[in-house]
């Protein structure tokens, strides 16, 4: 079967059954608002950004809020704009890669929303933010393979918490997004 009617097929069977809201968690380059919007283009719901949210209602950018008020008040800004996102009815949200491992966010995601997981080798994750490095404060002045695998021992173990796990290494967009299907259709039919 191409990868074009499997994916029909899947979106047929799945896109009924989505009663929550789908929450992308993964480090940053694990292409969770590239896959998210996929998602949503696929099942006709609609994809907000949790970044670009949070950057909207500051009205500057990351990499501002972080030099000009610090990266704690960054993480309850993020807080606060996920339970919004969260209690804004069924679409898919793409997350900041440390919005999940806030615990307030943490619960209120396992409560009301399903959670997926892109999980990357550090390794690719350090070649993809290579081009996107400016937007990112965690990354600046900093060698990214050794910021990505610090942050993969500090994060996995929460993100490894998610309702659905897929694996996006290397491979077309369309066989990362046909594995989440597979994975939702698993859970759905479990719940
Ligand atoms: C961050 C990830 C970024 C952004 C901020 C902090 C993090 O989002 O929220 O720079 O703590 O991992 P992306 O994961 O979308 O790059």
């Amino acid at each position: 079967m191409s990868d074009n009617s499997e994916l029909s097929n899947l979106v047929r069977i799945v896109a009924p059954k989505i009663d929550r809201p789908l929450v992308l968690v993964g480090l940053m380059g694990a292409g969770k608002s590239r896959i998210g919007k996929m998602l949503s283009d696929s099942i006709d719901i609609p994809f907000v950004d949790s970044d670009i949210e949070l950057v909207s209602a500051a009205r500057c950018s990351i990499p501002e809020i972080f030099d000009r008020f610090g990266e704690e008040f960054f993480r309850d800004a993020e807080r606060r704009v996920m339970k919004r996102l969260i209690n804004d009815g069924i679409q898919v949200i793409s997350t900041g890669g440390g919005a999940f491992i806030n615990p307030q966010t943490n619960a209120l995601v396992k409560e009301k929303a399903i959670s997926i997981w892109l999980r990357v080798e550090p390794e690719l994750l350090a070649k993809r933010v290579v081009k996107n490095r400016d937007n990112r404060p965690l990354l600046k002045g900093r060698d990214a393979l050794e910021v990505m695998k610090s942050l993969a021992e500090e994060r996995y173990p929460v993100y490894e918490q998610a309702d659905i796990i897929v694996d996006s290494y290397d491979v077309p967009h369309e066989s990362t997004l046909i594995s989440v299907m597979e994975k939702l259709d698993a859970l759905l039919n479990r719940s």
